[in-house]
């Protein structure tokens, strides 16, 4: 069991990581947000096998919940499932103090997450993830989005959780390929800011794979800490927060020229590091060895380093309708070494050709 404290200017919360502790949700929740009534928003597969669970450790605590739940996956994401969510908690009715709660991935912590900071002008939100992905990344830090024909996340809010509810125990029952779309963001933690941990992955890849409980514990408390260590210092992407969107730049391109849900999000970031370290060494930023260290920690994972991609001019276009533009000018996390990464926008465009001809099949 591990805890880790998240203290910001005009907010501070916990992120309790419990072997179990979905069953003991609704107890916690009546210290942190204590009302008769919850919103309840989770995916269908993922309600058909935690629902209950969670159903009933909010009834013994009191609450009624009301629920929202959505399809699976990527195609969820959209503007139109924010307007059915919003309707059930009208329908119950919600007030100011009722909280959201998300059960499941990082789809569905974006969606209750952005209708938590809309509804009623914002209501208290505490997320329980599921997926590897959501526990050691989407469920920390506040950020909510929503995907529109122009772009992935284009709208959205910063809408911080009163309390993050992390069992790592619902792992075991995660598709392969999203535990592997799970460790692409742990690898893109340690490319960032910390090369014990890319060591200590590349060490301990099988334990991992296999789910050891004690590995994943010790994979999810060392990847909270270092998310929440760089959302204290920079809350609302005004400087370091942005070098967790290594590898987004080209893969939310990726992700977009695929058509979402056909690159998993976590497999479109890898590819991203992949390109991002390529185009960083043809930028005369970091050697070679960041890139075949980075491509070997991959694909030990499982991960692809390799994809089909449509001509340049496309991934381009799709590249600069990211919010990571300024300017006109696109903005590229790079890595220099393995832990550390720099932010540029002078980056010539035949080097980003070079990180895009790196990836292609
Ligand atoms: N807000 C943020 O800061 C942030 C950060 C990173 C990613 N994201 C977003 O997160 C999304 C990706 O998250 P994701 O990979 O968790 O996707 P997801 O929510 O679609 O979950 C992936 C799949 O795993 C299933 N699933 C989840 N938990 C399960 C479990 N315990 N057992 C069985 N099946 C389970 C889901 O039903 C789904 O089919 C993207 O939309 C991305 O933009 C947001």
């Amino acid at each position: 069991m591990a805890l880790v404290q998240i203290t910001l200017p005009h907010h501070q919360y916990e992120i309790s990581i419990e072997p179990g502790i979905l069953d003991r949700v609704g107890s916690r929740l009546r210290e942190v947000a204590p009302h008769e009534r919850c919103g309840v928003v989770s995916d269908q597969s993922v309600w058909g096998l935690y629902g209950k669970r969670l159903q009933s450790s909010l009834e013994e605590a009191d609450y009624r919940p009301f629920l929202a739940t959505l399809k699976p996956g990527e195609v969820s994401k959209s503007l139109s499932t924010v307007e059915a969510v919003h309707a059930t908690m009208f329908d119950a009715p919600l007030e100011r103090r009722s909280p959201i709660l998300a059960l499941g991935g990082g789809v569905t912590g974006d969606i209750a997450g952005f209708v938590a900071a809309t509804h009623l002008r914002g209501v208290p939100f505490v997320q329980c993830p599921t997926s590897l992905l959501a526990m050691v990344d989407s469920s920390v830090g506040g950020k909510t989005g929503v995907n529109v024909p122009q772009g992935k996340n284009l709208l959205g809010a910063f809408h911080q959780p009163v309390w993050v509810a992390a069992d790592p125990l619902v792992l075991t029952s995660l598709p392969e390929r999203e535990l592997r779309c799970g460790l692409a963001e742990c690898i893109k933690h340690a490319v960032i800011r910390d090369p014990a941990l890319f060591e200590y992955m590349g060490r301990e890849m099988e334990a991992l794979l296999g789910l050891s409980p004690e590995a994943m514990v010790e994979l999810v408390r060392w990847n909270v800490e270092i998310k929440a260590a760089v959302v204290m210092e920079d809350e609302r992407e005004a400087g370091v927060r942005a070098h967790l969107n290594l590898g987004h730049t080209f893969g939310h391109a990726i992700e977009a020229c695929a058509g979402y849900g056909e690159v998993l999000h976590g497999e479109a970031v890898a590819l991203g590091m992949v390109a991002a370290a390529r185009t960083a060494k043809e930028f005369g930023l970091c050697s070679s060895e960041v890139e075949s260290e980075l491509v070997s920690l991959l694909k030990s994972a499982g991960l692809p380093v390799r994809v089909a991609l449509p001509d340049s001019g496309k991934l381009m276009a799709a590249m600069e309708m990211d919010k990571k533009v300024e300017g006109g000018r696109v903005r590229l996390v790079l890595p220099t070494q393995i832990g550390h990464v720099e932010i540029r926008d002078d980056v010539p465009s035949a080097c980003v050709h070079a990180g895009w001809d790196a990836i292609r099949l």
